[in-house]
């Protein structure tokens, strides 16, 4: 097994010890969980992606142990308090944000821009909206806004480049991941510029700020009354909502910012695992 959870340490000790109900709202290869799962009687472990979860559900259940009591759920972590009024307050909370690496491989749903499949990249195979329909059916400004607000293009850069996808789609439709780089590609753009234009669809297709968003509004409602919640995130919008979200639950002076500043994996760690150097972990607790 190839995945390293990213800054484990840290999130192993800021979970509690005997919690009652701990939540791993992303749980993809469950390593994060497995290191929290002697902390609680009762993890509740959720996924998007249904076919993530049964690959966790299949390996997990052999190594936790038995007498800690597991539910799965296929849901958004963005619903999380349908969940907590079910099965009560959560005690410790980790959202782990970003695709994992085995997304990136799975060539048809269109994840990364090197492979040539048709446009998908919906977590949730039962969503209706795909990549295709955004690239083809948002108007100009709508695509503009997405590459202004999730890739940090310029204003004018974004215009020219939905401009170009509006114009390209009038002659024939753009329906796989190398016709949508070669547009991107005519625009001037770079490998890694691609790149970033690829996220900003695929943080569009799945309603990843809004989930977010979302679920830091529910946040002081579905903890319990002594708790911890830790978010790792891998981009900078995705920070600056946590930021935002927590300073303002933490200026109530009923939540405390364990740490001012994000945690940063250590020099090590980014040596060991290049993938976490982007990574960023925010905590907060009540106090
Ligand atoms: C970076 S991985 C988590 C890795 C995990 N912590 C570990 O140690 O293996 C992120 C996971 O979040 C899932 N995900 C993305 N958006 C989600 C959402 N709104 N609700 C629940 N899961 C989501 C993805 O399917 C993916 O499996």
């Amino acid at each position: 097994m190839l995945h390293t959870p990213v800054l484990l340490e840290e999130v192993n000790s800021a979970c509690p010890d005997n919690c009652n109900l701990i939540i791993d709202g992303t749980l993809w290869h469950w390593w994060h969980s497995f290191h929290l799962a002697s902390k609680t009687s009762h993890l509740i472990w959720m996924d998007i992606d249904p076919n993530m979860l049964s690959i966790a559900q299949k390996n997990l259940q052999a190594l936790v142990n038995p007498q800690s009591k597991i539910t799965y759920i296929n849901d958004s972590y963005s619903n999380i308090d349908s969940i907590t009024k079910q099965y009560g307050k959560a005690d410790f909370i980790l959202l782990d944000l970003w695709v994992n690496m085995d997304h990136f491989k799975i060539w048809d749903r269109w994840f990364s821009i090197n492979y040539n499949s048709m446009l998908d990249m919906r977590f949730d195979q039962e969503q209706n909206l795909s990549a295709y329909d955004i690239v083809n059916k948002y108007s100009a400004q709508q695509l503009e806004k997405i590459f202004v607000e999730y890739a940090d293009f310029t204003p004018i850069k974004s215009r020219e480049i939905a401009e170009n996808i509006v114009q390209t789609r009038k002659k024939s439709e753009i329906q796989t991941t190398f016709d949508f780089k070669k547009v991107l590609w005519e625009c001037g753009l770079g490998k890694s510029a691609i790149t970033v234009i690829f996220q900003s669809i695929r943080i569009q297709t799945n309603n990843e700020i809004q989930n977010l968003k979302t679920f830091l509004d529910k946040l002081p409602d579905i903890l319990s009354s002594w708790w911890v919640c830790c978010i790792i995130t891998f981009h900078s919008i995705e920070d600056r909502v946590v930021k935002k979200a927590f300073q303002q639950l933490a200026s109530t002076k009923r939540f405390d910012l364990v740490n001012k500043k994000a945690i940063k994996p250590t020099y090590i760690e980014v040596q060991k695992n290049k993938a976490s150097r982007s990574s960023l972990l925010r905590i907060i607790s009540k106090i």
